[in-house]
């Protein structure tokens, strides 16, 4: 569904391409994880196929085509319809992603009011339907209430109901769980495992954490310096890692689940 070839970005005001070459697809249905160290081009890329490079602050070059259409090179306006419709997008931060002055319900049903034809009352039953789908509790009631009157836990709830109420195909999530505690972070990636089981989205799911990405991927690809230096199934990548980075990623992985790993006979 989604196929990445030979993308290269490289922002004017840098010596270094933020992204220098990668190839990489996401079959339809797919939980794809992306990780590697700060700086390493995942968000780049992820903006990428989101169509969120400010596109006059760098080079870049490559083909991304989503069901055959092609993302890198489209105009504004196929971009718009294509990344409503089609892509959905969660960033770590939901605070910074809402609007404080806006209503969490009409912040989850606006991308309905921008694409669909549906009526303000067919909106608000679709975006109440999509927070009782991410276990927002009382969605009647939560569609009225301000950001501000949420926890963490639950704007990034909102922020994924936004992102799913149009049904796009793929999900884009960049670092979602980062900046939530381990329990809601634990709950965040069992929402998007059985969001994934029923509906079959396809996700890209970035994170610099490996052991996130192995209980929610079945496939990994690892980033270093704009570079793709390995992909795999996720149990090849944990328990088998080839690249000297990979092994350095998963040598950085807290000692009880190294521990695990290394029962397994994978890290040498
Ligand atoms: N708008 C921009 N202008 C110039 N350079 C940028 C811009 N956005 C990103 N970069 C550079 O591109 C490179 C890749 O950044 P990117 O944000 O993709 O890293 P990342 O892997 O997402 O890191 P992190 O784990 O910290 O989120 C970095 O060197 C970064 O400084
Ligand atoms: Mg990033």
């Amino acid at each position: 569904m989604l196929e990445i070839r030979d993308l290269h970005v490289k922002f004017h005001n840098r010596d270094r391409e933020a992204v220098a070459g990668i190839d990489l697809t996401i079959e339809d249905g797919e939980i794809l994880g992306l990780v590697g160290e700060s700086g390493s081009g995942k968000t780049v890329t992820a903006m990428s196929i989101a169509g969120l490079l400010p596109r006059k602050q760098c080079d870049y070059r490559g083909d991304i085509f989503l069901n055959g259409e092609d993302l890198l090179h489209a105009d504004r306006k196929l971009l718009r319809k294509i990344h409503g419709k089609e892509i959905g997008v969660v960033f770590q931060d939901p605070m910074s992603a809402m609007d404080p002055l806006m209503k969490v319900g009409e912040q989850v049903a606006e991308v309905l009011r921008i694409h669909t034809d549906l009526d303000a009352a067919a909106r608000r039953e679709r975006a109440i339907r999509a927070m009782a789908q991410v276990e927002l509790q009382e969605p009647e009631k939560l569609y009225d209430k301000y950001p501000h009157e949420l926890s963490g836990g639950m704007q990034q709830r909102a922020m994924i109901a936004s992102a799913i109420v149009i049904e796009p195909a793929l999900l884009l999530l960049d670092e979602p769980t980062t900046a939530l505690d381990v329990t809601i972070q634990a709950q965040i990636l069992k929402l998007l495992k059985r969001l994934n089981q029923e509906s079959g989205i396809s996700m890209l799911f970035i994170s610099h954490n490996l052991n996130v990405v192995r209980k929610l991927c079945a496939r990994v690809a690892v980033m270093q310096k704009g570079k793709i230096v390995e992909t795999g199934t996720t149990e090849q990548v944990f328990y088998h890692p080839e690249h000297p980075y990979t092994k350095h990623l998963i040598e950085a992985i807290p000692t009880r689940e190294l521990a695990r790993a290394m029962k397994a006979g994978g890290v040498k």
